[in-house]
Parts: structure tokens; C-alpha cells; sequence
């Protein structure tokens, strides 16, 4: 199947980036979100950080330029009708997701794919919400989308093969590596990484040492980009949350039960960087 009109739902961090990494690889990008003045936003974030890549010599303007025209704010998913693939990218609400899902389902032409980007939740679920399962495949993007190499691809229960390989194929003309996950709670990525991010609250809480000293360890111990309240801050609380709690609730084990302090600060609106305030202040 060819792929060159996408539809992508929600342009937070996560949705601007998958908009802009289509983009770039040459599709035709429809952004939708609640109103058309966060898709602007949104849109003026994508142009803002381009821009720094052409000020540090990284990219051509004209590649900017290119990028730019392949990206195409519109007031709703009405505006969906004649895309090949929607990709839902809001924030991690199972509620919230099922109804974005039905929505996208009666918009889209009966042929076209529906993807999730959701970082959590049954894609089957998902795909029994809609008149197509078959067609319904997860497309786990990691943040930040440009810089990240991988999607997690995942199948739910209903999905056809030849559409789930046309999918993960996409994902690769995009320049990501994909692998492939079960549907089961978190998938690969959220399933070792929310209960690292959780531990390191438990940690902190009992006492083991401050935020700055357990993420210094990690970075500098175990060579990673970022300690753990640091990514925590990035990925954004709230989402780490919803997560932990996707996993507690799926999987029924205590072991996943969410940190008291993750809980209290997201409570208490600091949610990271998208917030100026999360674990560290921004
Ligand atoms: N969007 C696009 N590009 C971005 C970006 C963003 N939000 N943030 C940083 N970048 C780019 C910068 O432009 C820069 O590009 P160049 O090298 O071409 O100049 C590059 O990334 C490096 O950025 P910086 O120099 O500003 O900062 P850094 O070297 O400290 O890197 C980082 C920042 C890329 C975020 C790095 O710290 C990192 O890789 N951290 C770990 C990120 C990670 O683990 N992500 C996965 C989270 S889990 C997830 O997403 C799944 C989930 O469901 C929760």
C-alpha cells in the first residue's frame, strides 16, 4: 500500500514530531488537534526548531522549505476523508483515545489505516472500538520523535499481516528502526523502562539520595543520555503516570503500583519540562 497522505491526530511533542518526521520523508501531512490555533502552535514549533538546525549548519533552508510545505494544519478530522493513514496522538487516556478512535473510524475512507501512537494501551481494545480491526495497527514513537531512532510496532489481536508489514514498512521509509511487541501492557519499551522511572521515586523517597545524585549516577555510571527524573521530566509525569497505572491495572501486579512522590507531583501540576516544573525546574 502506498502511504502519501497522512493524518495525524493530536500535536503535542509526540504529534509534532511524527508530523514532522512524515514530513521530511516526503508524505503530505494533515495536523489536526482540538482547534486549529494548537495546530499553529505546534506547526510554529516545528518551523522554530528546523530553523536552529539550519543556524548550526545542520540543514539547507531549502530542505526546511520542503519540509514546511509538506505540512498542512486543518480545522478537524473532517478534513481526514482522503488520507492512507491516521495516527492518533493524544494524550494517554483510554477514554479520551476510544472516542478519538470512533471519531477518526467514521471520518477516514473505509480503506485507510488507523494507527495509535499511544505508549500503553491495548491496541485491541483500540481496534474493537472501530468498524475496522483489521485495519488497526500501534505505531509507538519515542520522544523526541526526530532524534529518536525507534517505533515500536505493535499488532493487536485483529490486525491482517499484509497491513501490519505495510505499516512497520512505512515506519522504516521514515528512517526509524522498528521492532515488534506483543499488545500486552506497556509493550517492550514502557514495560522495562515505568518501572526503572518508579523505582527511582522509590529510591529517592527512602532516602538513597537526591534527585541530582541518582540521576548523575545513571548518566555518568551507566553511560545514558539522561537520569531517570530527568527523562521522567521529558517524557512529562502525567504520561509516566498513566502508565504506571496502565501496567499495575493490566498486569495486577503490586510490583507496578505507582510511586506516592510521581503521584504528588503530578497532583501538584508539575509535570516537566512542558510545564517549566517536574522533578527538576526548568
Ligand atoms: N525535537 C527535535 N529535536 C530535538 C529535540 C526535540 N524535542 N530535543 C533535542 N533535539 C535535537 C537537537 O536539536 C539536537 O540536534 P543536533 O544534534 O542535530 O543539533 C540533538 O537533539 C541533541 O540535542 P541537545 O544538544 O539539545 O541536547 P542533548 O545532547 O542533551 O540531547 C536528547 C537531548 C536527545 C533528549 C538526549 O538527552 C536523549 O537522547 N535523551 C534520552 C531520550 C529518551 O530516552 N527518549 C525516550 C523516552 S521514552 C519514550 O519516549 C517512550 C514513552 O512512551 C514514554
Amino acid at each position: 500500500m502506498e502511504f502519501k497522505k497522512i493524518g495525524v491526530l493530536g500535536t503535542g511533542q509526540m504529534g509534532a514530531g511524527i508530523c514532522q518526521v512524515a514530513a521530511a520523508a516526503g508524505c503530505e501531512v494533515l495536523m489536526a488537534d482540538l482547534n486549529i490555533d494548537i495546530v499553529k502552535k505546534a506547526l510554529g514549533g516545528i518551523e522554530k526548531r528546523l530553523g536552529k538546525a539550519v543556524a548550526k549548519g545542520r540543514m539547507e533552508q531549502a530542505a526546511v522549505d520542503k519540509i514546511m510545505a509538506n505540512l498542512h494544519p486543518v480545522e478537524g478530522i473532517a478534513d481526514f476523508k482522503d488520507v492512507d493513514i491516521a495516527i492518533e496522538a493524544a494524550t494517554e487516556n483510554i477514554d479520551l483515545k476510544l472516542k478519538l478512535f470512533k471519531g477518526l473510524d467514521e471520518a477516514i475512507k473505509p480503506e485507510a489505516i488507523l494507527a495509535s501512537n499511544t505508549s500503553s494501551i491495548s491496541i485491541t481494545l483500540m481496534a474493537a472500538a472501530t468498524s475496522r480491526p483489521d485495519k488497526v495497527v500501534g505505531m509507538h514513537f519515542m520522544n523526541p520523535v526526530p532524534v529518536m531512532k525507534l517505533v515500536e510496532m505493535i499488532p493487536g489481536l485483529q490486525t491482517d499481516d499484509a497491513v501490519f508489514e505495510d505499516v512497520v514498512k512505512l515506519a522504516q521509509t521514515w528512517g526509524k528502526t522498528t521492532t515488534v511487541s506483543k499488545d500486552f501492557p506497556g509493550f517492550i519499551v514502557n514495560r522495562l523502562l515505568i518501572p526503572y522511572l518508579n523505582e527511582a521515586c522509590f529510591a529517592h523517597t527512602e532516602g538513597l539520595g537526591t534527585i541530582e545524585d541518582i540521576d548523575t549516577s545513571i548518566k555518568l555510571g551507566l553511560n545514558n543520555p539522561m537520569g531517570p527524573f530527568a527523562l521522567a521530566d521529558l517524557i512529562g509525569l502525567d504520561t509516566v503516570l498513566a502508565i504506571a497505572n496502565v501496567l499495575h491495572d493490566g498486569l495486577g501486579d503490586p510490583k507496578y503500583r505507582p510511586s506516592p512522590m510521581l503521584i504528588k507531583y503530578v497532583e501538584a501540576g508539575w509535570l516537566g519540562r512542558k510545564t517549566g516544573r517536574g522533578f527538576l525546574q526548568y
